[in-house]
């Protein structure tokens, strides 16, 4: 089959991991006679350098007329880029809100899995790991905080900012069927995640959230209030498989569920609409700190590249040769500096690699 394949490379370390995710493309397209052609789409700090907008209309064109758009990571570092110095609506990030809500890409998945082979670098107790654990947080993508009304004013002298949290039930209910839907081919375990004993957005969460739970009788459900699910992740995360959320809980929590992994360098993510369009990334930032240096971890590029095939494609057989390519490379002790074990001891049983070294490995490995 062919397909179209938007790339957003974007800033910092993302040209270096689109590439080895694209290669890994390319070697998947190979051995089961696929064609995925390529376009680059201009976004974030990039976008800014070369049009003066972080996201252009022509862009968000380009995104939409192909079948899925495989993203690096955008933005710089926000203390010294005069990226930063731009109104807020010109920084990099928000020509990510803005394809977001132009696509309407409401579903936002990311697994948070810990590899047998990187215990090593899971900042928990043993006996809190055990044998392991394998969660998928399911955010809520265009609405909540992100999207509300915001403003600054002088109020009576007196700066003020204001934020706005609006969600509407159709809103809720189109999330919340998603996470069920997915928990039905998982553990069948929702956890809804909200702070409805202060917010109404959230009290309107949690009766949405049971509405739809009863067309889920094969799937359990519980409620958690957001902080009390903070500190669930790091005392026992095994008790998580699917986590439902809305935007800022679920921006806040999985990048805590990402570094009970060990590493954000290793998870994916997808960001779906209600067609079969998604837009992957990986959940990791553009860290500009290591640009260029080829250290980067390209494993949740070429994971979110893997998403790409199942959930746009339906490629399931190719996406599951590259996640088995991935563990089976972890498996012969190949690691990116990320995700080197700290003991020196352990670190002579492993082969530290770069950005190139693990795309390489992981294609030989498809092949
Ligand atoms: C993420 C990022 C973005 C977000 C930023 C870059 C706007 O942190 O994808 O989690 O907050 O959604
Ligand atoms: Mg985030």
């Amino acid at each position: 089959m062919a397909y179209k394949i938007g790339v957003i490379s974007g800033d910092g370390i993302g040209p270096e991991i689109v590439a080895e995710a694209r290669k890994v493309l390319d070697t998947v397209a190979e051995r089961y006679g696929h064609t995925f052609a390529y376009e680059e789409i201009l976004m974030g700090g990039c976008s800014i350098d070369a049009t003066g907008e972080p996201l252009t209309d022509e862009a968000i064109a380009a995104a939409r007329a192909s079948d899925a758009v495989l993203m690096g990571s955008i933005g710089g570092n926000t203390a010294t880029s005069p990226w930063y110095r731009l109104p807020p609506d010109k920084r990099p990030e928000a020509g990510l809100l803005k394809l977001r809500k132009s696509l309407n890409l409401f579903a936002n998945l990311r697994p948070a899995y810990l590899y047998e082979e990187l215990k090593e670098a899971c900042p928990l107790r043993a006996d809190i790991i055990g044998d392991g654990f394998d969660m998928m947080i399911m955010r809520e993508l265009t609405g909540g905080l992100y999207f509300g009304e915001r403003r600054t004013e002088d109020v009576d002298g007196v700066l003020t900012a204001t934020d706005t949290l609006t969600y509407n039930e159709n809103e809720i209910r189109r999330i919340a069927k998603r996470g069920f839907d997915i928990a039905r081919k998982r553990r069948k375990k929702v956890t809804s995640v909200d702070k409805a004993n202060v917010l109404d957005s959230s009290r309107l969460w949690r009766k949405i959230v049971e509405e739809v739970a009863g067309d889920y009788p094969d799937v359990s459900y519980e409620h958690m209030l957001v902080d009390n699910c903070a500190m669930q992740l790091v005392k026992d995360p095994r008790q998580f498989d699917v986590i439902l959320t809305e935007n800022m809980f679920g921006d806040i929590l999985s990048d805590e569920a990402s570094m009970v992994t060990g590493s954000i360098g290793m998870l994916s993510s997808a960001s779906l609409n209600d067609t079969k369009f998604g837009l992957y990334e990986p959940s990791g930032g553009s860290a500009p700190d290591i640009a260029g240096k080829g250290i980067a971890n390209p494993i949740a590029t070429i994971l979110s590249a893997a998403m790409m095939l199942r959930y746009s494609f339906d490629l399931d057989a190719e996406a599951d040769a590259i996640e088995l390519a991935v563990r089976q490379v972890l498996r012969d002790g190949y690691r990116t500096v990320d995700i080197m074990p700290q003991e020196e001891e352990k670190r002579a049983s492993v082969k530290q690699v770069g950005t190139g070294g693990m795309g390489d490995r992981i294609c030989e490995r498809i092949k």
